[in-house]
Parts: structure tokens; C-alpha cells; sequence
């Protein structure tokens, strides 16, 4: 079993390069199957995700060549089997978009019920009732869902509750069908931008992504031979910008759209932070403790659920009492747990959790239990004083290229071991 060992405290300083979107990456892989030719995507993480979305391509027919570790070319003209592997499918959670895009290409597509990190209940009837309004049949059942339609007509869809994943699903769906379909009530993250980007690029007729109304002009075919970079991860550079805010480290994050980062960069201003904006990067220092804040995830703009845990580990070390709400997930907190071993005051109960902010934390075992959580601890670790093992590295892998490295790059005391 493999652990992080971490020994602290060390404020975190030097320069660091943000990769390509998690996010946007395993959303944009399974897109490749609308197209009916040769891609090339650059940018992308080499986190297990991707890895693991291209091994689910490959296994539908797709032939994937890695050109370096960032950059693949990926060719979708023989795609032979509807039927996407069930233990890879449900191995995650994005594995769902092969759905949206199958059902365009092929008109029948079965997945395994998808996974991913345990942060309550999530539902995907969003997606259903998407396509089942684009004219499709979905059966969902035995671990599986599967979805069949003789052909999808463009319709107008209102989301029920704004979901990442339904949206860029049904904009999936609703790339090669007939006539105009529009989504209301859509998302507006930075990786539905980067699909539909990407989409438009191959030929697709997408208007309106990053605002809540996307219309999509249906397209007869969209065609390869183009290459596409995949956008920086908003969550990354977030998190980076938190472990200098905890750490009262002096971070420049390179490689970044720092629009994307508004709802971060005015929270750590907040708690007394400073962040200098270059457009393509940023510069983040926290000289003294933080001070308390309150703080709402909300969907995009607002401050992202995928960087609660990594503020929590801030707001924990903070002066005064702090209050997270947690908008999005039923079961995000399970991370203070683990912050409480190491010394945090945190009293969780439901959506809700008070940081009574403690001048240290203090190195102990902790164990990840989903990704951003993984992250949130490493942060901890490395403002704590003493020694910190992180368990359960198999969440951190799915999402952080490199983690490790680049927190070692920064000064961190950070090793990898195989026990
Ligand atoms: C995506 C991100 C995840 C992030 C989340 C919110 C990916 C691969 N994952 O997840 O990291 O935490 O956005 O920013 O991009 N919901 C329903 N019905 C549905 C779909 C969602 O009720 O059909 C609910 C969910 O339970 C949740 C909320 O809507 O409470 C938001 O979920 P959604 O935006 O869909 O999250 P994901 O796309 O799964």
C-alpha cells in the first residue's frame, strides 16, 4: 500500500504550472466519439481518470496514441461495440458521458452505473430525463444503464436543479441530432465552456456554454483532423492557492485563467491573503494567520464544492470561528474527521461545519476519502508540525498529476512509499 509521508511545518514558496482540467479532460475524451476520424487533444492530465476514460475508448474501438505524456491522438473510426465495459464504467463518474455521446453516434449505448467519490447521494435523472426528452429510451437496472434511440429530435430542456454533468450530457446528445435543442437552467463551469469549445471546433453548432442557456443547432457529421489543448484546472490552481494561504506560504501559479479563480481569489483576500493577478497566473501569499470567513459552495461562479475541503484545512488554522455550508453534496465533511486528528476543532453536522481555528495542527495517519479531501489533507500535513502519513493515495491519483513533485518543488518534506 503506498502513503504519503509528510513532515511539517513549511510555508510553501517557488513557482508552479497548473495542468489540463480534470474535468474537462474526462468529458472531452468521450466527446471524441461524435467524431467520425483523427484528434488530437493536448493538455491533458495524466491522472488515472484520463487514463482510465481511455482505456474505455480503446475497449469501444477507439486506437489511442500517446504522443507524450500530455498529448494523445485518438482515432474514433471504427468504433465496434455498444456495449461500454461495466468494471471500467463503474469504476467513476464521468464515465456516464459515453452515454450523451454514444447515443448520438450510435443510437444504443449500455454503461455500468457509474462511481466515483463517495460524496452522497448522486442522483443522474437529470441526464435521463435529457435524453428521454431528446426522443431516446433509457432502462436503467442490474448495475447498468442503458440507453437506445432511433432517432433524437432537438427539444428544449429545463434542468431541474443545475448539474455539471447533465448539462455537458445533453450537450452531448444533442450535437448530431435533428434540429435545435436548448438547455435551460444549464450550468455555466469552466469545462462546459471547454466542451463545447472543443466540440465547435470539430464542427459542432454550440451557442451560449457559460451562460444558463445553451442552444445547440443539431449537425449532420463533425469532423477529426484537428487539435485541440484542453483548458487549465480551475480546482488545481485553487488548490495550490490555498496551500499558500495555509501554509502563509509564496506561491506564483502559472498556467492558469485567473477569471476562472474570482470566487477563490476574493475569499483568501478575504481572510487576509494576498493575491496578485497576471492573467495567466497568479501570485498567492499569506503572511500571517488567516482570519475567519463564511463560506458557501455554490455552482459556478460561486466557490467551488471541489475546493471546500482545501479552504477547510485554511479555515481550521484560522483566528476566529468560521462556518462552511456545503450547497452542492450531502456528505462532504467526512474530511474533518481526519483534520481532527491532527488537532482541528471542527464540529460537523449535515451541510454545515463551525472551524473553531486553532493556532497549529499536529502530524498523524490520515486517510483520504475522496479526492479533494485527499488534497485538503496533504495541505494539512504540510502546515502541521510533526510528522503526517496520508493513506488511501489511489482518490488523490484520479485527479492530481504529480501532486507530490510539485508540492516538493514548493519546499514541502514530501515522499511516496510503498509499504
Ligand atoms: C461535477 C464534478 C465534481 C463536482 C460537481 C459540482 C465532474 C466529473 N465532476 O460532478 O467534481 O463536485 O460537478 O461542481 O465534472 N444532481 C441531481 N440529478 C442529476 C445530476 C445531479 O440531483 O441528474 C445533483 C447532485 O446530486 C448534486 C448537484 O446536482 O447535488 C450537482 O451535481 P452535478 O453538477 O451533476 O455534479 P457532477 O457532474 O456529478
Amino acid at each position: 500500500m503506498e502513503k504519503l509521508i509528510i513532515t511539517g511545518p513549511t510555508p510553501l514558496k517557488g513557482e508552479v504550472t497548473i495542468n489540463g482540467a480534470k474535468n474537462a479532460a474526462v468529458a472531452i475524451l468521450p466527446a471524441t466519439l461524435l467524431i467520425d476520424g483523427i484528434c488530437t487533444i493536448d493538455n491533458l492530465p495524466n491522472i488515472s481518470d484520463v487514463q482510465l476514460s481511455c482505456k474505455i475508448l480503446e475497449k469501444l474501438g477507439a486506437k489511442i496514441t500517446w504522443n507524450n505524456k500530455n498529448s494523445i491522438t485518438i482515432d474514433t473510426r471504427n468504433i465496434t461495440t455498444y456495449k461500454a465495459p461495466l468494471d471500467l464504467t463503474s469504476k467513476f463518474r464521468a464515465s456516464y458521458y459515453i452515454l450523451g455521446s454514444m447515443l448520438s453516434r450510435n443510437g444504443e449505448i449500455e454503461v455500468g452505473m457509474p462511481g466515483g467519490c463517495k460524496l452522497g447521494a448522486r442522483p443522474i435523472d437529470q441526464h435521463i430525463k435529457g435524453f428521454e426528452s431528446l426522443g431516446a429510451k433509457v432502462t436503467v437496472g442490474n448495475g447498468t444503464i442503458y440507453a437506445k434511440a432511433k432517432k433524437l429530435t432537438g427539444t428544449s430542456i429545463y434542468m431541474d436543479i443545475v448539474s455539471v454533468g447533465a448539462t455537458i450530457n445533453v450537450m452531448l446528445a444533442a450535437v448530431l441530432a435533428n434540429g435545435t435543442t436548448t438547455i435551460e437552467n444549464a450550468a455555466k463551469e469552466p469545462h462546459i465552456v471547454d466542451v463545447a469549445n472543443f466540440l465547435n471546433t470539430m464542427g459542432a453548432d454550440i451557442r451560449g456554454a457559460g451562460t444558463d442557456v445553451i442552444k445547440i443547432n443539431g449537425v449532420k457529421k463533425l469532423h477529426g483532423n484537428t487539435t485541440y489543448s484542453v483548458v487549465p484546472d480551475q480546482i488545481e490552481a485553487g488548490t495550490f492557492m490555498l496551500a499558500a494561504v495555509a501554509t502563509k506560504g509564496d506561491i506564483l501559479i502559472k498556467n492558469c485563467i485567473t477569471k476562472h479563480l474570482e470566487s477563490i481569489t476574493a475569499k483568501i483576500v478575504e481572510i487576509g491573503g494576498t493575491v496578485e493577478d497576471y492573467g495567466d497566473s497568479l501570485r498567492v501569499s499569506c503572511k500571517k494567520r488567516p482570519t475567519k470567513a463564511n463560506i458557501k459552495t455554490l455552482p459556478y461562479p460561486g466557490f467551488p464544492t471541489d475546493l471546500q475541503p482545501q479552504m477547510g484545512v485554511a479555515l481550521s488554522l484560522a483566528e476566529g470561528t468560521s462556518i462552511i455550508n456545503e450547497g452542492i453534496w450531502e456528505s462532504r465533511f467526512q474530511y474533518t474527521e481526519e483534520l481532527i486528528k491532527m488537532g482541528a476543532k471542527i464540529t460537523a453536522h449535515g451541510k454545515t461545519a463551525i472551524f473553531e481555528g486553532v493556532d497549529k495542527l499536529s502530524g498523524a495517519p490520515v486517510y483520504s476519502t475522496d479526492l479533494r479531501a485527499g488534497a485538503a489533507l496533504i495541505i494539512a500535513g504540510t502546515a502541521a508540525t510533526g510528522t503526517t502519513e496520508v493513506y488511501n493515495l489511489e482518490h488523490i491519483d484520479r485527479g492530481y498529476e504529480n501532486i507530490e513533485e510539485k508540492f516538493r518543488n514548493l519546499g514541502a518534506k514530501i515522499e511516496r512509499v510503498n509499504e
